[in-house]
């Protein structure tokens, strides 16, 4: 009878894995929910104040540091693993006896770690693309319910109302599993904080491609041109040097062709990102990856060749 049970249950995961019979469903009620929400378009209403206010906020070069520019990827994945591990670490000792103590000290170290990781999310939150924000901001509220549990767990516990404390933390880790899943859906189905140029050597062969002539080229002009499938920026400087690097901005996929051209730096058009032409290194977030940068050849015709070493 067990053994039906769990039959069935693998089933279709076997199934998937092997091609053979009914097909794991690809819509569950779960996923259609999750992706429901991110077409709620009403939760743009309460995001656009809170967007603004965020990208206001004095940070100054630190709002790079919570991007995580230094680290090449997102800070904020880093960051939440504080405030979970302490929470996590206090739900179990609350089911040991003589523990009491230890317990309220973790569960108040992950109230005080929740603030630098949300601060983080927030500022990551504030420069995403309208169906990723919405997902976000849900996933904000339900992690900010969870700190406030967990804040009123640690309260109760000095006060003595040990029983109380522990009913509110185990519903502070619930809730914190819900956001987690938000988290996840974010994260990796939506790929916010992914390196948007990651398939870009991927989609180019290891040869040198013919980009067109140097006349073709105006000083001071960003150009789009496209290798294949990949688009890429070329700029002619004034002493004559041509840059190329692909045109889609590691941070959301931004044209960089339509941004600024200063100071050897292209700005992203769309959050502003900015990458140095000569190497494609990003000197200000949100993007946190560079940008593929080409080699060039300048033929003795005028020709204009590139490849990508990488490729
Ligand atoms: S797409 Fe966001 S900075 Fe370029």
């Amino acid at each position: 009878m067990r053994w039906t049970a769990l039959r069935k249950g693998i089933g279709p995961a076997l199934a998937a894995t092997t091609g053979k019979g009914a097909a794991v469903p690809a819509d569950s009620p779960l996923l259609r929910a999750l992706d429901g929400l991110e077409r709620l378009k009403g939760l743009d209403l309460a995001a656009r104040p809170v967007r603004r206010a965020v990208r206001n906020l004095p940070l100054g070069r630190f709002r790079d540091v919570l991007h995580g520019l230094p680290l090449g990827h997102p800070l904020h994945p880093l960051l939440v693993q504080a405030p979970i591990g302490a929470w996590l670490s206090a739900g179990l000792l609350d089911a040991v006896p003589g523990t009491r103590r230890g317990a309220r000290v973790l569960v108040g170290a992950g109230v005080l770690a929740a603030v630098p990781a949300a601060l983080a999310g927030w500022v990551d939150w504030a420069e995403q693309q309208p169906r990723q924000a919405r997902t976000g901001l849900a996933h904000a509220l339900t992690v900010n319910v969870a700190t406030g549990l967990y804040a009123t767990s640690w309260l109760q516990r000095g006060r003595g109302h040990t029983a109380r404390g522990k009913a509110l933390g185990w519903a502070g880790l619930g809730v914190v599993a819900v956001g987690g899943l938000l988290g996840g859906h974010l994260a990796y189905r939506q790929a916010a904080g992914t390196n948007k140029t990651e398939p870009v050597p991927h989609l180019l062969a290891d040869r040198w491609y013919d980009l067109g002539r140097v006349e073709d080229f105006p000083v001071g002009q960003a150009v789009r041109r496209e290798l294949g499938e990949v688009p890429v920026l070329v700029v002619r400087r004034s002493g004559g040097r041509i840059h190329v690097l692909a045109d889609r901005c590691s941070h959301q996929s931004g044209p960089l062709s339509e941004g600024k051209i200063t100071d050897g730096c292209v700005e992203c058009p769309w959050h502003g990102s900015v990458f140095r032409l000569a190497d494609g290194a990003n000197v200000r977030g949100p993007a946190t990856a560079p940008q593929p940068s080409f080699e060039v050849d300048v033929q003795a015709d005028g020709a204009v060749r590139v490849r990508l070493p990488e490729a």
